[in-house]
């Protein structure tokens, strides 16, 4: 497995496998891997011939009071995680390797950043979205592969990948949950022994979603009270959205019908922690 700290050099390896007729897969990380990662890494290593994953806490996509300076960096243990699975390229630059100047062009997806995070995240959808497409650049990738954890991220890089006429597919895997059905998710770090119990919550609260739509509840008002009252019991549990909204379009869904996207986010201590589920309520 090769690390590559450079544009230059990661573009030359890709080049080289391009040149063998060899697919490439790219999988775009913060790092602190975990098995959420692995499995898109497994994803990318099974249908992929050659095998990048990017290493890049991207600054641009954190607001002024978030956790860029605490990210967690343990760059050791993710190579070794990435050598074990396969892949044929770490990419891993340093912040001025990838914003060498101060940054005066930036990629946006209207409407669809708005909603959910978007609404407490400002700036942080134009970060990911401005640094998917230096990464899609620089890499050049025939596949990359996104995590349905981050729903509405992986919606927004699908819609910026269509309208741009960017020529990868984009692949989403499902969410990887501990057994306690906890999303995993690198700032689960910051959670206390207590605390990770109490953020079992949440998918208990999508779980009682679905069961309400199975049992042909259709009012969302109704079923994200119920589940703001489940989030509530947990004294720690600050809520920040529970919404059900179309899984297109992202816009509030009153009356329940088609797939809808379920989402979560809520602030345990210092972590900020989200979840969704898809939901098929038939028609
Ligand atoms: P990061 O949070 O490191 O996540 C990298 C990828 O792993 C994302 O596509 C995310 O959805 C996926 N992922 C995280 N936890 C997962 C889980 N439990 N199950 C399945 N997939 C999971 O998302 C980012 O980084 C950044 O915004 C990035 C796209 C790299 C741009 O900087």
């Amino acid at each position: 497995m090769e690390v590559s700290e450079t544009i230059e050099s990661v573009r030359n390896m890709v080049r080289a496998a391009g040149r063998q007729g060899r697919k490439i897969g790219l999988v775009p990380t913060m790092g602190a891997l975990h098995v959420g990662h692995i499995s898109l890494i497994e994803a990318a290593v099974k249908d992929c011939d050659f095998v990048v994953v990017s290493i890049f806490v991207n600054p641009t996509q954190f607001g002024p009071d978030e956790d860029l300076d605490n990210y967690p960096r343990p760059f050791e243990a993710d190579l070794e995680i990435c050598r074990k699975a396969g892949v044929d390229v770490v990419f891993a630059p340093a912040p001025q390797q990838m914003y060498p100047a101060e940054n005066l062009s930036w990629v946006t997806v209207e409407k669809l950043t708005e909603p959910l995070c978007g609404r407490g995240r400002p700036v942080h959808f134009r970060g990911v979205t401005t640094v998917c497409t230096k990464l899609f650049n620089i890499v050049a990738p025939d596949v990359a592969y996104f995590g349905q954890k981050d729903a509405q991220q992986a919606i927004v890089v699908r819609r910026m990948v269509a309208d741009l006429n960017m020529s990868l597919e984009i692949v989403v895997c499902p969410t990887v949950r501990e057994s306690n059905g906890l999303a995993v998710s690198s700032r689960n770090q910051y959670l206390s022994e207590q605390q990770k119990q109490d953020a079992t919550n949440i998918y208990k609260s999508l779980q009682t979603c679905r069961r309400m739509i199975d049992a042909g509840v259709s009012e969302s008002r109704q079923i994200i009270a119920e589940m703001r009252k489940m989030l509530q019991q947990v004294p720690s549990i600050e809520i920040e959205y529970v919404s059900i909204v179309d899984a297109e379009t992202l816009e509030s869904v009153d009356k329940i019908a088609g797939t809808v996207l379920v989402a979560v986010a809520v602030k345990i201590g210092s972590a900020r922690l989200i979840d969704n589920i898809l939901v098929d309520a038939g028609t």
